[in-house]
């Protein structure tokens, strides 16, 4: 029997058996996956200005690497890679969405990231886009003092980790 899930990370709701290991929209781990009438969602958060840097900059960070995945997707020179980066794009699409609701922000803008053709380059840029965004949640889920914003750089830090791996995987 189906059952309707909700990921308390993102928000977003699911249909199936079972709980999906990933959100299939943020990523996130099973942990944040419940039925949705038990999923606790919220977007409310009271930041201090610390904490308002660091989700503001992370905002820009999802929205740049998000322009970065949707330029690979169309234009890397490989058929696996498309579909890699177009993944990878609606993922972190997701994540900039998620900061656009705790800022409680109408609408962000497009970023406008250059990608290359070579589809190595391309996984050599997604890796060091992705060691960042990790250093950069680890160091913010560290020092955030809102629980709602330090859970979710936590859960962050887990998803961008599991990107590094798919380039990781695809360079050896
Ligand atoms: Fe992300
Ligand atoms: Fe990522
Ligand atoms: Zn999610």
């Amino acid at each position: 029997m189906v059952k309707l899930w909700r990921c308390e990370i993102c928000g977003d709701p699911y249909i199936g058996e079972r709980a999906p290991a990933n959100c299939p929209f943020c990523g996130a781990k099973e942990k944040y996956i419940k039925q949705a009438k038990e999923a606790e969602v919220s977007f409310d958060a009271n930041l201090n200005a610390k904490d308002k840097r660091n989700v503001e900059y992370a905002l820009q960070v999802e929205i740049s690497n998000a322009a970065f995945y949707f330029c690979a997707a169309a234009k890397t020179d490989s058929a696996e890679g498309k579909l890699l980066f177009k993944a990878l794009g609606k993922v972190e699409a997701e994540h900039a969405s998620v900061w656009r609701k705790i800022l409680k922000l109408k609408n962000i803008p497009q970023g406008n990231d250059a990608c290359h053709e070579s589809n190595k380059e391309n996984l050599e840029d997604s890796h060091a886009r992705e060691e960042r965004a990790i250093e950069f949640y680890k160091k913010a889920a560290e020092e955030a003092q809102n629980v709602l914003v330090k859970k979710i750089f936590e859960a962050f830090v887990e998803v961008e980790t599991d990107h590094l791996h798919l380039s990781e995987e695809r360079l050896k």
